[in-house]
């Protein structure tokens, strides 16, 4: 018999910040090539769930498992989920003083400090708009919202991870830049390949969906309250949640017989 393996397969998972439960009763699986979009009014715990998944420190994991390639990482730190193939753009991610964002693509990309950036490095940071002399700088100090944005998905395009999770990539972007970074995000999860012979995967966070008219999902989530709400096809779900917002997902979930 062959066991199918799944990408990713959270099950039960319970996620507790300061001693405060914020997710509970989470079931996600994802495939091999699949997108999955995950929706959700503010403070629901989309992040949370980004940062479970991810494994920062703070984000205890009360009850469930994750499962990644097989293999379960419910308690592998960081770094060692990153070397297994994940990889991310955070909503906010911090500056680093010190740190030129020149030298933190090479160390994604595999190559040596010391050496100049290499001709692939230079043509995907002038897709993405910058010149020699932003890559310069020290990573996020002082970048516009969206020079942030496209700092994260440079460093991904360097990285190559085969998982890829983005939280709100297109909050704080003009629509110029939301177009260019979905057209990356595309090419990051496979989408310029047929279906079938797509490997990468991800999990796009959107609070408004505004990226969703760039990138095609093949599974939405609505969170609300900190547990999944509903699954099912994105552009019905996002239809509805543009016409009713969140407040139809708590009628939805909560039938009346
Ligand atoms: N470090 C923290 N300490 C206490 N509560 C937190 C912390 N981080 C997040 N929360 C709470 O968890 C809930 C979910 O937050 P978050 O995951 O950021 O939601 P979303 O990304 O959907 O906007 C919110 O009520 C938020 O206040
Ligand atoms: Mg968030």
């Amino acid at each position: 018999m062959v066991v199918v393996e799944l990408l990713l397969e959270i099950t039960d998972l319970a996620v507790e910040v300061n001693n405060k439960e914020i997710l509970s009763d989470i079931d996600l699986y994802i495939d091999n090539g699949e997108t999955h979009v995950l929706l959700g009014p503010n403070g629901s715990g989309k992040s949370t769930l980004f940062m479970s998944i991810l494994g920062f420190p703070n984000y205890k994991i009360t009850r469930g498992e994750i499962i990644f390639k097989g293999q379960d990482i419910t308690n592998l730190n960081t770094t060692e989920r990153v070397k297994m193939g994940i990889g991310v753009s955070f909503q906010n991610p911090p500056a680093i003083r010190g740190v030129r964002l020149n030298d933190l693509l090479k160390i994604e990309h595999h190559e040596e400090i010391k050496e100049e950036l290499s001709p692939e490095l230079k043509t995907l940071a002038t897709k993405l708009k910058f010149d020699a002399k932003f890559l310069e700088r020290d990573v996020n100090l002082g970048f516009s919202g969206g020079e942030v944005k496209r700092s994260e998905i440079l460093q991904l395009l360097a990285q190559k991870p085969d998982f890829i999770m983005f939280d709100e990539p297109d909050s704080g972007v003009d629509i110029e830049n939301v177009e260019l970074l979905a057209e990356e995000i595309n090419i990051l999860l496979d989408k310029d390949k047929k279906p079938g012979l797509r490997k990468n995967s991800g999990l796009l966070i959107t609070h408004l969906g505004y990226i969703l008219n760039f990138v095609q999902a093949d599974t939405a989530h609505v969170l609300m309250d900190g547990k999944i709400a509903c699954s099912g096809n994105p552009t019905e779900i996002l239809e509805d949640v543009r016409k009713e917002g969140f407040k139809g997902c708590v009628e939805c979930c909560n039938p009346i017989h």
